[in-house]
């Protein structure tokens, strides 16, 4: 089993220290909504972020979305043999139903995210798709009693493709957890690196979240042989 961690997400409310100011206001006008209300987004708050500290680590909603794009619905998925959590920069982790079809549309993803990060689930009532969960970064990675955790980062042990895949388990059952930055700039802190036993750089420059994620995701589909198991079942 596979679990991916989407470490320090960029995505959260439009903080009220510059809910007021005139590119907020606007924005939140044109949506009818609260400006706290609305997902913290670089591309319709630049100018007001510039106030917030960090901000170069924060309001790209879009590294997740895409993240989770090329994680979902992949033949390890179906499988069952996938799960996937986002760890918030406050800390909370949601944990995402690995079954779950997401809009493809963006704008359609920001509303989910909205009304996800305003009730704490997704849908609001019956089975949850997406929902926070009651528990911290350590105490995920130790409850999930993983044989094998990674940290993609740059920095790390430099590693081709198929060093990664022959590192990996073949055997499902055995649990191992890679965890991928979701936010654009700087660096992951000491505490939540310390987490992870291996980390593990695959290539001299800096990679998108959704190239790691898809990298990291096909290894392991190739390492336990995913596509030839669902060929030899029809
Ligand atoms: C865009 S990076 C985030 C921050 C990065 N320090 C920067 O300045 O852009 C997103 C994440 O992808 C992963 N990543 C990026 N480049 C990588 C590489 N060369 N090898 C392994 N993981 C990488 C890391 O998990 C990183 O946190």
């Amino acid at each position: 089993m596979l679990h991916i961690i989407l470490l320090d997400c960029a995505l959260e409310f439009v903080p009220s220290e510059i809910s007021s100011m005139k590119q907020v206001q606007k924005h939140a006008f044109r949506r009818g909504k609260k400006p706290t209300e609305l997902l913290l987004d670089q591309t319709h708050h630049g100018r007001a972020m510039t106030k917030l500290s960090e901000s170069e680590r924060r309001g790209r909603p879009d590294i997740t979305f895409l993240s989770l794009m090329s994680i979902l619905e992949t033949p390890l998925c179906k499988e069952g043999l996938l799960n996937v959590f986002l760890h918030l920069q406050d800390g909370r982790i949601i944990e995402v139903r690995s079954d779950v079809r997401l809009p493809r549309n963006y704008e359609r993803f920001v509303g989910l995210m909205e009304q996800l990060l305003l009730t704490g689930r997704v849908p609001p009532k019956g089975d949850a798709l997406l929902h926070v969960i009651d528990k911290s970064l350590g105490d995920l990675v130790k409850d999930l009693n993983a044989e094998q955790t990674i940290l993609a980062i740059e920095g790390g042990q430099k590693t081709t493709i198929h060093d990664l895949t022959e590192s990996l388990p073949t055997d499902t059952s055995v649990p191992i957890i890679v965890g991928v930055g979701a936010f654009p700039h700087g660096d992951l802190p000491d505490s939540t690196t310390s987490l992870f036993e291996h980390k593990l750089e695959f290539d001299k420059d800096v990679m998108m979240a959704w190239h790691v994620c898809a990298e990291l995701l096909w290894a392991y589909s190739s390492r336990v042989g995913v596509v030839k198991t669902r060929y030899s079942v029809i």
